[in-house]
């Protein structure tokens, strides 16, 4: 035999006590509605209460089940006006801060923000344009080649005919139409030149790109300054002092150079500047690789060749070039010792160093 007294419905009645419960919490729009629900259910005439109140008629067996629900719908019920006042008081507090007019809520002008992380130049960047400026400041002009170059820019203008075996020096990305990556800025040379005649000062920083197998000292893609004058007494005279007041400026100190002889298709005499090692004064280091010397800056008196190929005569007018590793240039200044990271836009090793002063080498 069954000893329901009305257990059962019980139950149900606790089950619906809970959903309406629920409808009601949701409904609530104040604090005061909300004590209005929590007193018609959980007060001393509430719903839930005329249920516990009713559980001694019920018998023993009902009596735990029972009793065992309502309790549990109790908690639920006071865990659930609970989190409902933690909601009214939050947008309570909303409209309080909000325009009496209703209008959109203002903020805190006192709060801290929460800004953003401020970018930084890259190093490169950096140093093409402290580059830019020193030349600026010697009157060159500073103009702009493409990165997709023709052959005749790239080569043939600068005396590196397709027989020649200066083309092996330089690993180069040709397109289907012949044109090809250029692989120095030594074309913007002839490019200035042509559009500009001489005389002429001028620089061209730019991208270059090399068939390379990438390592920590070799890319494919880097970055050079190109440089120029012409005029109708240019000597070397005027390449070393250019030269020396440019890296002077470049590491804030003053710097020692010479020239040795090196060979580059597109100028006569041809040299290598080097630098007098600061890191240790000349007496050589692992920097300077004992020599006292670092290698810096690849130059030249402009070849005849070059000056006829773009339109100047070389009988009037004579000049110097150089091409400045730009990429190398930041490596050295900003103490990085892999070129691999100029690309990779690793912010560890890149962030803050193009607001860094150059250091000396
Ligand atoms: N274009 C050469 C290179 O990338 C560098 C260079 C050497 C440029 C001598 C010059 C120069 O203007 O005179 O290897």
């Amino acid at each position: 035999m069954s000893d329901d007294t009305g257990g059962s419905k019980v139950l149900e009645a606790v089950e619906a006590v809970r959903a309406k419960a629920r409808g009601l919490m949701e409904a609530t729009a104040d604090r005061k509605a909300l004590d209005d629900v929590r007193v018609a259910l959980l007060g001393r005439k509430g719903e839930l209460t005329a249920i516990l109140k009713g559980m001694k008629d019920l018998a023993e067996s009902e009596r735990r089940k029972v009793g065992e629900a309502a309790n549990a719908l109790k908690g639920w019920i006071e865990e659930a006006i609970g989190s409902r006042l933690a909601e009214l008081s939050r947008s309570e507090a909303e409209g309080a801060a909000g325009a009496p007019s209703g209008g959109p809520a203002p903020f805190d002008v006192t709060l801290p923000g929460t800004g953003r992380p401020a970018g930084s130049i890259h190093p490169v960047t950096a140093m093409r344009r402290k580059v830019e400026g020193i030349f600026a400041g010697m009157g060159f002009m500073v103009v702009d080649g493409p990165e997709l170059e023709s052959e005749f820019h790239n080569f043939v203008a600068l005396n590196i005919p397709e027989t020649h075996p200066a083309r092996d020096m330089q690993d180069t990305f040709w397109c289907d139409d012949g044109q090809c990556l250029r692989t120095h800025t030594s074309p913007v040379q002839v490019r200035a030149l042509i559009r500009y005649g001489a005389p002429i000062r001028m620089i061209a920083p730019g991208r270059c790109f090399r068939n390379e197998s990438i390592d920590a000292s070799h890319e494919n893609t880097f970055f050079q300054v190109e440089g120029m004058m012409v005029d109708s007494e240019v000597s070397v005279a005027n390449l070393i002092h250019v030269m020396k007041a440019m890296l002077s400026e470049v590491f804030g100190m003053d710097v020692d150079v010479r020239l040795r002889p090196g060979y580059f298709p597109f100028v006569e005499p041809g040299f290598e500047l080097d630098m007098r090692c600061s890191i240790c004064g000349g007496q050589g280091c692992p920097t300077c690789k004992r020599s006292g010397w670092v290698e810096l800056v690849p130059c030249g008196m402009v070849h005849p060749n070059v000056l006829r190929h773009s339109g100047v005569d070389p009988d009037r007018f004579s000049g110097f070039a150089f091409g400045l590793g730009l990429t190398r240039l930041a490596m050295m200044s900003y103490r990085i010792g892999d070129i691999r990271v100029f690309n990779s836009g690793d912010l560890r090793a890149l962030a803050g160093l193009g607001s860094a002063s150059p250091q000396a080498v």
